[in-house]
Parts: structure tokens; C-alpha cells; sequence
């Protein structure tokens, strides 16, 4: 099932290379103010083009084929879709065969009985990002006052983001990264204790882009080191503010105020320019496989944007479903 959320819900769907990718949006509020351009700058973000991304290039144009008339959202639901031009799915062929080691080949091969179009990662490729994207930037216009901002903090374990991506290149290998989120003016109140906590839904939905491996709130791992006396937030006035911010702004799962907190671990792109062994699920022979296609060296370049849309994706339900409580 591809569709999440419990007032703003999202479905994603398509294939890296198939007609189309896109995001249905289901539960917005009528009446928000939204046109092409608004896309422009998150999506352009997301795009390729840059040393140690993807050699594919599309227009990455939004086509809005319902839910957004007369340049404000209508209530009805929001359908977004992108074409892919620029396909090859010769590359690709071998994969159903003889899996990439890393990557979901192995696994939807055998979920989906060979039935799965696998082409450039098929429906698990990090094409399918944009529709989040697309949703992200929708859900950002439904909590205005919220800031979130997202970066490459380190790639390959170096914060020099750009020595570590001609590394890599250079040795025709891949490198991940730990991207840190904050969303600033965040309101008291969002997020439901339990099974909605804020960091159940943000981890939810985090782990949903394809290469996240790990996750933290806050002070996070270094938490378990820490004397409480130390991890405590002190209270400071009457508005919940803090003075640290060991909880990455939450408590109990529902927001204290606080700047929300978190990282993201990208894992490193499993598709490589280096020889690698793998299986041939035909002969059960292990053999070589040198993987083609184009492929991104360090996928982490691309997802701050990806990690900021769907934090606003998380806080906008949970800001709607406030409005609802009410
Ligand atoms: C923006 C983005 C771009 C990606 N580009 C590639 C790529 O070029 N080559 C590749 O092998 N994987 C790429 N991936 C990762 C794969 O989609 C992912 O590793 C694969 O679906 C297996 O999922 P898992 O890594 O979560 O287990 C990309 C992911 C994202 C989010």
C-alpha cells in the first residue's frame, strides 16, 4: 500500500521508468493560495545536475491534473504528476536475473513473483521522491508559520560534502551522508501520544525515502550516555521554551515549543561503477556484475528537500488533526 497520513493523506505512485510518477493529495483545505512556480524552488532542489548526482535529466514539470482551481486548492483531492523522458531501460534488463546487491531487485523479484517493471529501481526508485516533494510543498502552505530547513551536514563521514564526493567519484564508488532537520516556530501541541508520537510519524515517513537507514531526535544516541541531570531541558518561561534542547523539541510525542530536532542517515548508493559479486537466480551461480545505468555517487546531495517535505507532511496532518480535535 502506497498511501499515508490521517487528515492529509498521500498516495504516491509510478515507476523510475514508466509514463509517469506523481502524489494524490486527499484532505486539504480548500482556499490555499497555489500555482506552478510555487514548485519550482523545492523541486529544483531535488533535481540532478550537480558533481556526484545523476547523469538522468527531466523537465521535472509539475502537472496539476485536479484539486487546484483558479489558482487555490479546491477540496477536492490533488493530483500532481511528472513524466519521465529520459528512460533507458535497456540498463536495466539484466537485474530481474542477477540482482544488485544493495538494492531491491532481490526482493521484488521475488515478491511480486517477476511481475514488477524493475527499470531504473522501478517503483522503488528515488524517482518517485518528486511526488513527495510535490506533496511537501503543499503541505508547507497549510502551516505557514513553521520554518523547516534541512542540510548535508556530512557525506562519507567528512564534512567537506565536496572533497568527499570527488573521493568517491574518483574511485567510481558511492558515499552516503547525515542530514540534520529543524523546524523552527513550532507550536505547542502536535503530534498524539503513542503510536502518533512526532517522532513515530516523522520516522514513519522518513523511513519511507528509499537509502534512509537511521534516525535520531535530539540528543538521540548520546542520550543513553548522558546523566538525566544533564539530558533534562529546564524549563525557562511560561511558553515551554528551554534551555537546551536534548528532546529535539518534543515530549511525551506531542511538540513542547521547542525547535524540533533531527538527523537522517543516507545510506551510500548501492549501484556502483566497481565490479561486485552477486547471484544469478537462473543458474544459482554467484557471478560478477558491473552495474549500468546512471546512478547518483552520493544520494544524500538530493534528500534534504525530500527529509524537509515530508516534516511538513507529518506537522500538517498534525496541525489539521488539532483543528479537528477542537
Ligand atoms: C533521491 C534518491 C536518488 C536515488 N538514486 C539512486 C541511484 O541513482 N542508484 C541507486 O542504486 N539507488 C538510488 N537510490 C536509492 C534506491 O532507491 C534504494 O537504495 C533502493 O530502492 C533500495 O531501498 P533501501 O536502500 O531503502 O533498502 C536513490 C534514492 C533517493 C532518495
Amino acid at each position: 500500500m502506497n498511501s499515508f497520513g490521517q487528515l492529509l493523506r498521500v498516495s504516491i505512485f509510478g515507476e523510475s521508468h514508466g509514463k509517469s510518477v506523481g502524489v494524490i493529495i486527499d484532505g486539504c483545505p480548500a482556499g490555499i493560495a497555489i500555482n506552478n512556480d510555487d514548485f519550482n524552488f523545492d523541486l529544483s532542489r531535488r533535481k540532478t545536475g550537480t558533481k556526484g548526482t545523476s547523469p538522468r535529466r527531466e523537465s521535472d514539470i509539475p502537472i496539476i491534473n485536479s484539486g487546484i482551481y483558479n489558482g487555490f486548492t479546491s477540496g477536492s483531492p490533488i493530483s500532481i504528476s511528472f513524466e519521465n523522458k529520459d528512460v533507458s531501460a535497456d540498463d536495466y534488463l539484466s537485474f530481474k536475473d542477477i540482482p544488485r546487491p544493495g538494492h531491491a531487485d532481490f526482493v521484488a523479484m521475488k515478491k511480486y513473483r517477476g511481475f514488477a517493471n524493475l527499470s531504473g529501481g522501478g517503483h522503488f526508485s528515488g524517482r518517485l521522491t518528486i511526488a513527495l516533494v510535490a506533496a511537501g510543498v503543499i503541505a508547507k502552505k497549510i502551516i505557514p508559520s513553521i520554518a523547516i530547513n534541512a542540510k548535508l551536514i556530512e557525506a562519507g563521514g567528512n564534512k567537506n560534502i565536496e572533497e568527499a564526493v570527488n573521493k568517491a567519484i574518483k574511485r567510481k564508488d558511492s558515499i552516503g551522508g547525515i542530514i540534520e532537520c529543524k523546524a523552527t516556530n513550532m507550536p505547542v501541541s502536535l503530534g498524539e501520544p503513542f503510536f502518533n508520537s512526532i517522532e513515530s510519524v516523522i520516522s514513519h515517513l522518513a523511513f519511507s525515502i528509499p537509502a534512509i537507514k537511521a534516525i535520531e531526535f535530539g540528543a538521540g544516541f548520546e542520550s543513553a550516555g548522558m546523566y538525566g541531570s544533564e539530558h533534562n531541558d529546564l524549563i525557562i518561561d511560561t511558553n515551554g521554551q528551554t534551555e537546551t534542547n536534548n528532546a529535539g523539541g518534543i515530549n511525551g510525542g506531542i511538540s513542547n515549543g521547542n525547535n524540533l530536532l533531527f538527523k537522517v542517515a543516507v545510506k551510500p548508493t548501492s549501484s556502483i561503477g566497481l565490479d561486485q559479486n552477486t547471484i544469478n537466480l537462473n543458474t544459482g551461480e554467484r557471478e560478477n556484475l558491473l552495474v549500468k545505468g546512471r546512478h547518483d555517487s552520493c544520494i544524500a546531495l538530493r534528500v534534504p528537500v525530500i527529509i524537509e517535505a515530508i516534516t511538513a507532511l507529518a506537522l500538517a496532518d498534525f496541525y489539521l488533526l488539532n483543528q479537528h480535535q477542537k
